[in-house]
């Protein structure tokens, strides 16, 4: 692969039309890897995070910025949901051979846009799913729109999003769809706080009750041996009591099927979300590694 085209260098291209962006692309598909970064904007250090990994193995690199409405099944977490856009482009513009892909609603789904809509599955129906219906659909469904448009090489997606991120790896493996995924670690704050767009909803005094979350999926990981799994989720629940979170599911699962685990096996993993005040967060841990 060649170096990027210098003559966008420093220069932060923004694109809001398909088309447009689409004959950029064009132009440079032949000579570089391009990279996809998708995001809900309200960007933090984790987003740019995806970002500097993406540059590490693509000259271009493509962030959308989409707050996707098929992917919410409370009207009120959509109108709620942060939004930045000012200071979105502003974090992006550090970055050389970064472009951004920011549409309305309209560009994303024409009214003459066919789909297909796809299922997950039994990926679909345990934790985020059964608390969220809809969800995993109205993000296949943006998901797999983006990837038309950008067509990237590589996509890079936080772990943070665990249940997500295996969607979407069955959504392209399903549709044979000829594209990268890469899984990168979750950025946290000092605190252990996983990073979201969400946390800037909470206090000062919330984001230091927040941080049970990941003290306990830490215990967790540190109390496995001797213990089932289901007495490391009661002593997660515990954990949560007086807390000042309002603990929605705590579950331990197989990584790939994601399906609930009554004993242990390589790459055994704690998900879990929570309440905090009127925020909802969530947050994932391997408990047993998966190769010995
Ligand atoms: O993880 C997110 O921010 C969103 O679910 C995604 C992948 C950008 C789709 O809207």
């Amino acid at each position: 692969m060649s170096a990027f085209n210098p003559m966008i260098m420093g220069v932060l291209k923004t694109f809001s039309s398909v088309i447009a962006l689409r004959n950029f692309l064009a132009q440079q598909r032949a000579e570089n890897c391009i990279g996809f970064v998708p995001t809900m904007g309200a960007l933090h250090e984790g987003h740019l995070s995806l970002v500097d990994r993406a540059l590490e193995s693509c000259e271009l690199v493509v962030v959308s910025i989409f707050v996707n409405p098929a992917q919410f099944n409370d009207p009120a977490d959509l109108e709620t949901y942060p939004r930045d856009i000012v200071h979105d482009l502003e974090l992006l513009s550090r970055f050389e051979s970064v472009v951004v892909f920011h549409p309305t609603v309209e560009e994303v789904y024409p009214e003459d846009l066919q789909w297909v809509d796809l299922d997950p599955g039994s990926l679909g129906t345990v934790m985020e799913g059964s608390f969220r219906p809809g969800h995993f659909a109205g993000v296949m469904r943006v998901v797999k729109r983006l990837f038309d448009i950008v067509e990237p090489h590589q996509v890079f997606f936080g772990e943070k999003d665990f249940q997500q991120l295996a969607i979407i790896r069955f959504m392209c493996n399903e549709l044979g769809l000829n594209v990268e995924i890469i899984a990168c670690p979750t950025n946290r704050e000092a605190s252990g706080l996983a990073r979201s767009s969400r946390n800037r909803r909470l206090s000062e005094r919330e984001q230091e009750k927040a941080t049970i979350i990941y003290r306990t999926l830490k215990a967790m990981r540190e109390n496995v041996h001797g213990k089932t799994p289901e007495e490391l989720i009661a002593l997660a629940e515990n954990m949560f009591v007086s807390s000042g979170l309002e603990l929605e599911y705590i579950e331990i699962v197989d990584p790939h099927t994601l399906q609930p685990l009554t004993d242990w096996i390589p790459g055994s993993h704690a998900c879990l979300a929570a309440h905090c005040g009127d925020v909802r967060l969530i947050d994932n841990i391997q408990i047993v590694p998966l190769f010995a």
